[in-house]
């Protein structure tokens, strides 16, 4: 089955709002150009600003968290619904630094899944194990916990628009990349948990490769069988890091 490659880009705590405002001109050209989707995700302060930036252009913006409720005394909180309105139409969710950092658990990712499944949102999941996990053998226990816990209690039907992101958590920001091998085979496992979950829709379901992708790793990394897209961090915040990334899609 073809699947469309999606390319996004996670800005992180990085850029100010003219910044990425400023960046997403810049990328307007190279994204109309590209067979991929491309995405962009600003700080939340910066969706509205740069979703209004991006339109009528082939770039879609997306948040990088939200919470699972919609309103209420929730102070310092944004919902997928606030997103929503704010222009975004993908959602990052359970990064590995929103794990490692912030207390996300697969619970609570498949609590902000469900909001953002119910705004009819792109919803972009993020898994991964870390370096002790890997080397302990574990890395087909953690990605299948990960992919079932998140997914919990939803039909093959409300995960049509589902995205994975396999991000090994040693790669991400370290300049040290899975081998194509490595990630070609954590996709293809995914895909298999997948398709115990979801059945035949784990065939359209598009699982991106996060950590350390580059311009001069996408190529290979992207022509894996199983790697549909890239979720990009650090390469993804000048333009013409991310525009060799988009071409090589
Ligand atoms: P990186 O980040 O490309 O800077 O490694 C990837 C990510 O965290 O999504």
């Amino acid at each position: 089955m073809s699947r469309k490659p999606i390319i996004a880009g996670n800005w992180k705590l990085n850029l100010t709002v003219d910044e990425g405002v400023a960046l997403v001109q810049a990328l307007a050209a190279p994204a109309a150009a590209s067979k991929a989707e491309v995405v962009v995700c600003p700080t939340a302060l910066g969706v509205h600003a740069v979703a209004k930036a991006a339109a009528g252009t082939a770039i879609g913006v997306g948040g990088q968290n939200c919470h699972w409720e919609e309103k209420g005394a929730f102070t310092g909180e944004i919902s997928a619904s606030l997103l929503k309105a704010a222009g975004a139409k993908y959602v990052i969710l359970g990064h590995s630094e929103r794990r490692q950092f912030f207390a996300e658990t697969d619970e609570t990712v498949n609590k902000r899944l469900k909001a953002v499944l119910a705004q009819g949102l792109i919803p972009l999941v993020c898994i991964g194990e870390t370096l002790a996990e890997r080397d302990g053998g574990k890395l087909e226990e953690i990605l299948s916990r990960q992919v079932k816990g998140a997914l919990a209690g939803f039909t093959a039907a409300q995960l049509s628009t589902l995205v994975i992101a396999y991000e090994p958590v040693w790669a991400i920001g370290t300049g040290r990349t899975a081998s194509t091998q490595q990630a070609q085979d954590a996709h293809a496992f995914v895909r298999s948990v997948l398709r115990g979950i979801v059945g035949g829709l784990a065939d359209a379901v598009r699982i991106q490769y996060g950590g350390s992708v580059k311009a001069d790793n996408a190529k290979e990394l992207l022509s894996q069988p199983d790697v549909d897209g890239a979720l990009v961090g650090g390469a993804s915040l000048k333009a013409a890091d991310f525009t060799a990334i988009i071409a090589a899609a």
